[in-house]
């Protein structure tokens, strides 16, 4: 899809961070907007934001509050925007938690279920209620998976494995969607500087915080870009930033070697500047 003027999209997490952005560009380029997030307050300030951006006085902005991770809510809410907007021609799957990035002891079954039922089941919920309708659009899917989703990282037990159970979600969809001439682009995007991260620092160890920066801090308005060039080359896998390409480069060619040698080199000069004391005790093999 290489223009978006008069083109539906659809936005999970578009009163927020990368969705916002993206929300932002898609507006500019004269698309009709659904921005679909929790929080009512929040989408409608997206709103206001995005308003300032429109080509034309027809073009749809329009908000809806979701819970992605209620199949109940999902699919009722959906019903009522497909009457409303129609089918997506682009369906952005950009809604996510990261609270509790923590050490995995500290992460209870409850909380690691928030995670999964957020991150996992808020895309598949979508995709599920909005397949039949988008086929005979031919649309583009975008899931945003995470850098976490295709290295291990320390304190990214219940985060990293939503963000890889997504790339195994898309690689399988890809396959199914292909026939059916609709794309699908999976984003694994490095540390971006939006209000995801405040939730996060609270409870990120020290030897999560380290080895995180190794791939370096994106703007949103960078990975947003980013994403919609993807989007418009029809690209498949799209992971923003040079620094964080490379890694996955060296990655898949030493088979995890190279990533696993300098994750537990950071981690143990980590723990020796903090003398061996972190809240759930880094001992023994630091
Ligand atoms: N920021 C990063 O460093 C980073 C890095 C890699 C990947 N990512 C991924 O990129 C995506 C966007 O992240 P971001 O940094 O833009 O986050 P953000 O600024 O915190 O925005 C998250 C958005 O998701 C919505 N949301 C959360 N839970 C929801 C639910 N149950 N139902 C509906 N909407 C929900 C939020 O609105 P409400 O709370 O009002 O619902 C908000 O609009 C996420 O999937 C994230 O995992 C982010």
């Amino acid at each position: 899809m290489k223009r978006f003027e008069g083109k539906i999209i659809y936005i999970t997490g578009g009163s927020s961070g990368i969705g916002l952005e993206m929300g932002r560009i898609f507006t500019g380029r004269g698309a009709n907007l659904l921005l679909i997030a929790r929080n009512e307050e929040k989408l409608g300030k997206a709103r206001q934001t995005l308003e300032k951006f429109r080509r034309s006085p027809t073009q749809l902005i329009g908000t809806l509050s979701v819970d992605v991770s209620d199949i109940n809510d999902v699919e009722q809410k959906m019903k009522a925007a497909l009457d409303v907007y129609g089918a997506p021609d682009v369906l952005v799957l950009s809604a996510g938690i990261n609270k509790y990035a923590d050490h995995f002891e500290n992460i209870t079954p409850a909380m690691f279920d928030e995670v999964i039922k957020t991150n996992l089941y808020g895309p598949r919920n979508m995709i599920y209620t909005l397949l039949a309708a988008m086929k005979s659009r031919r649309s583009h899917i975008v899931i945003l998976s995470s850098a976490a989703g295709l290295f291990g990282m320390f304190g990214y037990t219940a985060y990293g494995t939503s963000k890889a159970a997504l790339l195994g979600l898309s690689d399988s969809l890809r396959y199914e969607l292909k026939p059916l001439g609709m794309k699908l682009t999976v984003v694994c995007p490095p540390e971006v500087d939006t209000p995801m991260n405040l939730d996060e620092v609270k409870t990120l160890p020290k030897e999560g915080r380290a080895v995180k920066s190794l791939a370096g801090l994106l703007t949103p308005e960078y990975t947003a870009e980013g994403i919609v060039k993807a989007i418009a080359g029809g690209r498949y896998l799209f992971i923003p930033g040079a620094k964080t390409r490379l890694l996955y480069l060296a990655h898949c060619l030493s088979n995890g070697w190279l990533t696993r040698m300098t994750s537990d080199a950071v981690i143990r000069i980590t723990c020796k500047r903090m003398g061996n004391k972190t809240a759930a005790g880094c001992s023994g093999h630091c």
